[in-house]
């Protein structure tokens, strides 16, 4: 990580700390000279929203802000309603060409976007960075995860096939044969507007679908200026641009999304409020929904754990995109025999966090993403204390311009305290105190959530037990069977040992269980959310 953002802080297109402040305040970012880099993306002060072969729009216009200084940056027109319908007819049309052409060829296109993104891969993570307010090397790393995505999506498109099974009817053949389900929509969240999009879209496109887009509004910039890459890419090829359909648009255009018979399937990455009423509406059709909903992470620390990863780790886990990740750690639980040590190291580090303008080459933790997020940072630490929290470090708004709050450790609320099993997209982290491995255990897995969890030890036994296998004894049974059935480990979709909770790698399936939703993207098999079999 941090080798990482050295690597980039020279290349950096964004304007350093300490430069003269803004001419004026009401004035677009865009139209002053040091963010002329954003023409670069081909963005301009007033942008269309919508494309599906052509770019259009004529919905509402919506300026997106710079949640470090809160000042406008550049607007964008969004779709309405019959935009939304055109775009749909178009993408159908779109997939009829696109599901035609063999899935090696499908990936080399696929190929060409990854390429088309390296290119732009500074410029555009400053976009994110100067959008969304993660530091700016997150920003690049979104892209990159979008680059290496389509890398594996390539290689998917000469991968993907089933089996031919043994038929009990005499010369017969039994075949299992993947087939692209048509339209992916895909719904994605402010806090990673480039790489989950890339997730699903690579993926998608390689099984044969088309695909329609609509981000956050308030990222929409980014929407433009991502589809902007990929719409030259299918232009020169001579393809129809609404194989990559994105209408930017607010809750309007995603009811309409979830409601849509035609949306084969539809993609929804967001809170677990939203994400339960878009799969109501999917399911009120019948329709193919994939979920990626909220987290309620928890790092696990044994008393034999080595301090020198989980204090690193922790910090990353939990303040990392300043607490803006469905895999943040939000719940971290520490054996009582290390819990004052690890309480009083973390506060050391948190004290030594680096905060300031995400695209500083120095910074380490930036801005809320809106000023909603810092009341709702600002309430939970409220419930915090009143539900019986210490506040360690932090708890309050930071005196400078744009979103910031302070990263924040709370203690001594009771593993089930009401606001320990809420998930606040914010920097706060509930420190809790065990005994047990099995408590702890059930522990982890009695909230609602089920995304992403960790532990912190070196014993081998736990560790599997951890994983929820079932070869491995509980040394506290003496007459222990060695295939004693045991999947009591943690119940998410993301189970880790001695790493963090945040940071996906794109190799293997992500998601989670319960109220995350229980969707997978990305890679391992996820590839057959995205196709129906045809038996
Ligand atoms: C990560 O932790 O690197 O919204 C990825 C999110 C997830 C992506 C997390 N969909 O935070």
């Amino acid at each position: 990580m941090l080798g990482l953002r050295r690597a980039f802080a020279a290349l950096l297109p964004l304007p350093r700390a300490g430069s003269p402040p803004a001419a004026a305040m009401s004035t677009l970012l865009i139209r002053q000279e040091r963010y002329a880099w954003l023409r670069e993306l081909g963005l301009q002060e007033e942008n269309p929203g919508v494309y599906n072969g052509r770019w259009g729009g004529r919905g509402q216009v919506v300026t997106t802000y710079c949640p470090a200084n809160n000042e406008p940056i550049a607007s964008v027109r969004q779709g309405n309603l019959e935009d939304y319908e055109e775009t749909v007819k178009k993408a159908k049309e779109a997939w009829k060409v696109w599901a035609d052409i063999p899935a090696p060829k499908r990936g080399e296109i696929v190929r060409q976007i990854g390429d088309a993104l390296r290119q732009k891969i500074k410029v555009l993570g400053s976009l994110v960075s100067l959008e969304m307010g993660k530091i700016y090397v997150e920003g690049v790393g979104e892209v990159q995860e979008y680059v290496d995505v389509c890398d594996y999506a390539v290689g998917l498109s000469r991968m993907i096939g089933g089996p031919i099974l043994p038929s009990e009817r005499p010369g017969h053949a039994l075949i299992e044969q993947w087939n692209p389900v048509g339209l992916v929509g895909v719904i994605t969240a402010f806090n990673f507007p480039v790489a989950v999009y890339g997730w699903n879209s690579a993926i998608a496109m390689i099984c044969g679908n088309a695909c329609l887009w609509k981000g956050a509004p308030t990222t929409s910039l980014v929407s433009v200026a991502v589809t902007k890459i990929i719409a030259k890419v299918l232009e020169d090829n001579k393809l129809p641009g609404a194989i990559c359909s994105l209408v930017c648009g607010g809750a309007d255009i995603g009811t309409a999304m979830a409601r849509d018979e035609r949306m084969d399937l539809l993609s929804f990455t967001g809170s677990t409020k939203v994400g339960k009423q878009v799969a109501l509406m999917v399911q009120e059709r019948f329709g193919r929904s994939l979920l990626e909903l909220g987290g309620n992470n928890a790092i696990i620390v044994f008393e034999d754990a080595d301090l020198n990863l989980v204090i690193p780790s922790a910090l990353f886990a939990a303040v990392g995109t300043a607490g803006q990740r469905c895999t943040t750690a939000r719940r971290l639980f520490l054996h009582e025999s290390i819990h004052d040590e690890v309480v009083a190291k973390l506060a050391k580090a948190y004290a030594q966090v680096r905060i300031g303008d995400p695209w500083d080459s120095d910074t380490l933790y930036g801005p809320l993403h809106t000023k909603e997020a810092v009341k709702m940072f600002l309430d939970a630490v409220e419930q915090a204390k009143q539900q019986g929290g210490s506040v360690v470090c932090g708890g309050k708004v930071i005196n400078r311009p744009g979103n910031y709050v302070e990263p924040t450790i709370v203690t001594g609320l009771p593993h089930n305290a009401p606001i320990v099993h809420t998930e606040t997209f914010a920097p706060i982290l509930y420190v809790l105190k065990f005994k047990e491995e099995e408590e702890v255990f059930a522990w982890n897995n009695e909230v609602k959530q089920g995304l992403s969890s960790s532990i912190f030890t070196k014993d081998l036994g736990r560790i599997f037990r951890w994983l929820g296998d079932r070869a491995f004894p509980d040394p506290k049974e003496e007459l222990c069977l060695i295939f004693v059935c045991r999947p009591k480990g943690s119940d998410c979709g993301i189970v880790n040992v001695n790493i963090p909770t945040s940071g996906a790698e794109i190799g293997g399936a992500f998601g989670g269980e319960k109220h995350t939703g229980g969707g997978r993207e990305s890679g391992s098999d996820s590839w057959k959310l995205y196709m129906r079999r045809s038996t």
